[in-house]
């Protein structure tokens, strides 16, 4: 990959303090957060995990904030709180001075049951809302309601409209209500656009908080290679119906490309940032064929859940041209896979090879900018330097800083920490909107549907393996240089 100039540090806020660009508001008054969808595993491992680590950082105070569990599932509310103290203790391994905060963090918890598309469960889950507002506020304080759809997409619909209907905050005292959604938001173009217009004719386009988890990672300012050592065992059903590029590409990768490659823009302010996101998004040219390799790896096939004929890819590498003035002729190449040798994301910038070397010595390696996103964050340069010594002679070295030994004891959040807080305080810079979202699926819908209809076939890999051959054959082919 060849690259112009790349001024990282204009665009993003690797900063300690608070963008000050963004306006947070301070808010005082009852705070409930819902999570709907509370007895599944998105809840369980990363809702209220990230609700606990904000709760502990005093981001979340006990005399304001109320969290509800919402599910179909018939559990009282101790049995929630286990379950949640259960993966805490035993799964993240909380300390003695954890376990106190936990058993605090776990009394804010309620659990009300009812199902996601009739009104009695939602009546109530307002009255229980309702109920600790009025005794944190009295009855002239903040409503502010958070509703987060830790949710399959196919009760989205229903479930906001009954939000809409049943559980909003009371206006007439002020606040909020705002809803997070997560991906996958539709399976193309067409259902995306739909699914947006259903639930944005419930709520305005500033209450709704479209999640995409890469936004909230702590070295997401930049792009890409993404490799994970796990195959979809246990998820092979949802997996299926939607395959490595909806799961990762087409919103995980496709929102870091876009931080890679916007312009400046005019402030920190998240509309402008997302003007800039859409720009990039509309000038990706369409992919071409022969530009993309599909893999699927040896035994996927094998889970029960998965058809015996699946043509889902498990692994894609895709190459995307942006028609620009600074990025012309540069190949953005986007990898992604499942049951591969290591589990790692990526960004790499490689650096094209000056003209008319004149150094005699063996080639080094092309210079290379990495931002390793997981695990152990880092961002390191790859260079060609002279080799220490009275001959001249090149070898290549790297200026290297890794997060772990540069800021020894801070600790990094997690994606979604931030994002519930940026939610909390009204911040959607880290958010999809919905003309990125439909830019997005623009993009890749074509490609999907010719897979979807058997026109691209997946090659076999190994599991354990880098993926299929053809995938390194593109990537030297487009110019990619393995240093
Ligand atoms: P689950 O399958 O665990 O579903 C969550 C809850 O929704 C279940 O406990 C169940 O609750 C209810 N539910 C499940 N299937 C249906 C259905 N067909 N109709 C109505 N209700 C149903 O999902 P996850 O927690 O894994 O994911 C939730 C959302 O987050 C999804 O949109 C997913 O794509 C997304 N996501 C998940 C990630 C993960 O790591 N798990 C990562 C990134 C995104 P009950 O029966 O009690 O009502
Ligand atoms: C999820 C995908 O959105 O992101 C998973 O559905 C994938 O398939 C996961 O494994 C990766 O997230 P992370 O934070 O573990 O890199």
């Amino acid at each position: 990959m060849g690259s112009g100039s790349w001024h990282m540090e204009k665009r993003h806020s690797f900063k300690n303090e608070p963008v000050k660009d963004v306006e947070h508001v301070l808010e005082n008054g009852s705070l409930s957060i819902v999570v709907l969808g509370a007895s599944g595993d998105l809840a369980k491992k990363k809702t209220f995990p990230a609700l606990f680590n904000l709760f502990q950082q005093g981001f979340l105070q006990p005399n304001e904030v109320h969290i509800f569990g919402y599910a179909r599932t018939k559990i009282s509310d101790d049995e929630l709180r286990n379950r949640i103290r259960g993966y805490l203790v035993r799964d993240k391994g909380a300390s003695p001075k954890d376990l106190e905060d936990v058993t605090k963090f776990l009394q804010l918890i309620k659990y009300v049951s009812g199902s996601y598309d009739t009104e009695e469960g939602f009546r109530l889950l307002d009255k229980e809302i309702s109920e600790t507002e009025v005794l944190r506020n009295g009855v002239d304080g903040l409503s502010r309601r958070l509703f987060y759809l830790a949710l399959p997409p196919s009760v989205y619909p229903s479930v906001c409209r009954m939000i809409r209907h049943c559980c909003m905050n009371k206006t007439d005292l002020g606040g909020w209500t705002r809803i997070v959604v997560e991906k996958p938001f539709g399976k193309d173009l067409e259902s995306a656009e739909q699914l947006s217009t259903q639930i944005g004719e419930l709520f305005e386009e500033s209450q709704i908080y479209r999640i995409d988890h890469y936004l909230g990672k702590e070295l997401v300012q930049n792009l890409i290679v993404f490799r994970e050592d796990f195959g979809t065992e246990g998820r092979g059903g949802y997996f299926d119906e939607y395959g490595i590029i909806r799961d990762i590409i087409q919103n995980h990768l496709l929102q870091v490309l876009c931080l890679v490659a916007m312009e400046k823009p005019i402030s920190l302010k998240p509309e402008h940032i997302r003007d800039e996101k859409v720009k990039v998004l509309q000038s990706v040219l369409p992919i071409e064929d022969d530009e993309v390799v599909l893999g699927q790896y040896d035994g996927y096939r094998d889970d029960p859940t998965v058809p015996d004929h699946s043509n889902t890819p498990t692994f894609s590498t895709v190459v995307l041209r942006i028609h620009n003035e600074r990025w012309e002729g540069v190949p953005f190449i986007l990898k992604a896979g499942k049951a591969l040798n290591s589990r790692k994301a990526e960004i790499r910038v490689q650096f094209k090879d000056v003209p008319g070397d004149i150094f005699k010595c063996k080639k080094q390696g092309r210079n290379e900018f990495v931002i390793r996103l997981q695990p152990s964050e880092a961002m390191y340069m790859k260079l060609t330097v002279k080799q220490p010594g009275l001959e001249m002679s090149t070898v290549q070295s790297e200026l290297d800083l890794s997060y772990g030994q540069r800021y020894q004891g801070v600790t990094i959040p997690e994606a979604y920490e931030r994002l519930i807080l940026d939610t909390i305080r009204g911040d959607q810079q880290h958010f999809v909107r919905r003309d990125e979202l439909k830019a997005a699926w623009e993009i890749f819908t074509p490609l999907l549907h010719r897979i979807d209809n058997g026109d691209l076939k997946p090659l076999p890999y190994k599991p354990g393996s880098r993926g299929p051959a053809e995938a390194d054959a593109l990537l030297e082919k487009a110019g990619y240089v393995q240093t």
